[in-house]
């Protein structure tokens, strides 16, 4: 019984994936945009951010972001014990210290991913509103596929966390 229950959640969460990518292979970006009540909800309630989300198709952002990150960051973002850290009310922040902007875009996670230069920088774009929009320095310019490709050939092999630290500090300290 269990297991049946399992499998056919399983199939659920399938065709729901199927019928995603449906859509935008279907259709252009902004009609898939358009047509879609989750990212409609998303820039309501981004409504009030200080910076302003860039142009951005905001449902293949999270379809990446669930199917190249999730994993470690879990759903919204929270992280966990042991995994990865919070990114919830707090990611954003990195970009108010000086190296903050290159440290997001050079985490193994980020500069390693499958994701293209293009894709990952539409991801980097939407988790920070997403996940820390009150953070968002007020002239923030959008990440973009170049910054992405010249930051990923330099990803940290070891540092990160010493470098995140290090990071924290500042910003606990100004
Ligand atoms: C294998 C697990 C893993 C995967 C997959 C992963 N990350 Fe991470 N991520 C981490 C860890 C751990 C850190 C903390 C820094 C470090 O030690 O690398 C981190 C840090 C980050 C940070 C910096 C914020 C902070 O608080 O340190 C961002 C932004 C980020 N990840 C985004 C992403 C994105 C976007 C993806 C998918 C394209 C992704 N990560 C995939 C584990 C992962």
């Amino acid at each position: 019984m269990q297991q049946r229950k399992y499998h056919t959640q399983t199939a659920y969460v399938k065709s729901a994936l199927i019928a995603c990518v449906g859509i935008l292979l279907g259709l252009n970006g902004s009609a898939a945009t358009a047509s879609d009540s989750t990212t409609n909800s998303l820039s309501n309630s981004m409504a009030h951010a200080a910076a302003e989300m860039p142009t951005l198709n905001a449902h293949r952002a999270m379809i990446n972001y669930i199917i190249h990150c999730q994993g470690c960051h879990l759903r919204n973002g929270e992280g966990s014990e042991g995994g990865a850290p919070s990114m919830v009310g707090v990611v954003a922040n990195f970009l108010n210290a000086p190296g903050g902007r290159e440290f997001l875009l050079r985490v193994p996670g980020v500069a390693t991913t499958a994701l293209d230069d293009a894709a990952t920088a539409e991801v980097m774009n939407w988790l920070i509103f997403e996940f820390d929009k009150d953070h968002i320095p007020a002239d923030f310019k959008p990440f973009t596929p170049d910054e992405v490709g010249h930051m990923r050939k330099k990803p940290y092999v070891e540092e990160a966390e010493k470098i995140r630290a290090e990071l924290i500090d500042y910003l606990n300290s100004n």
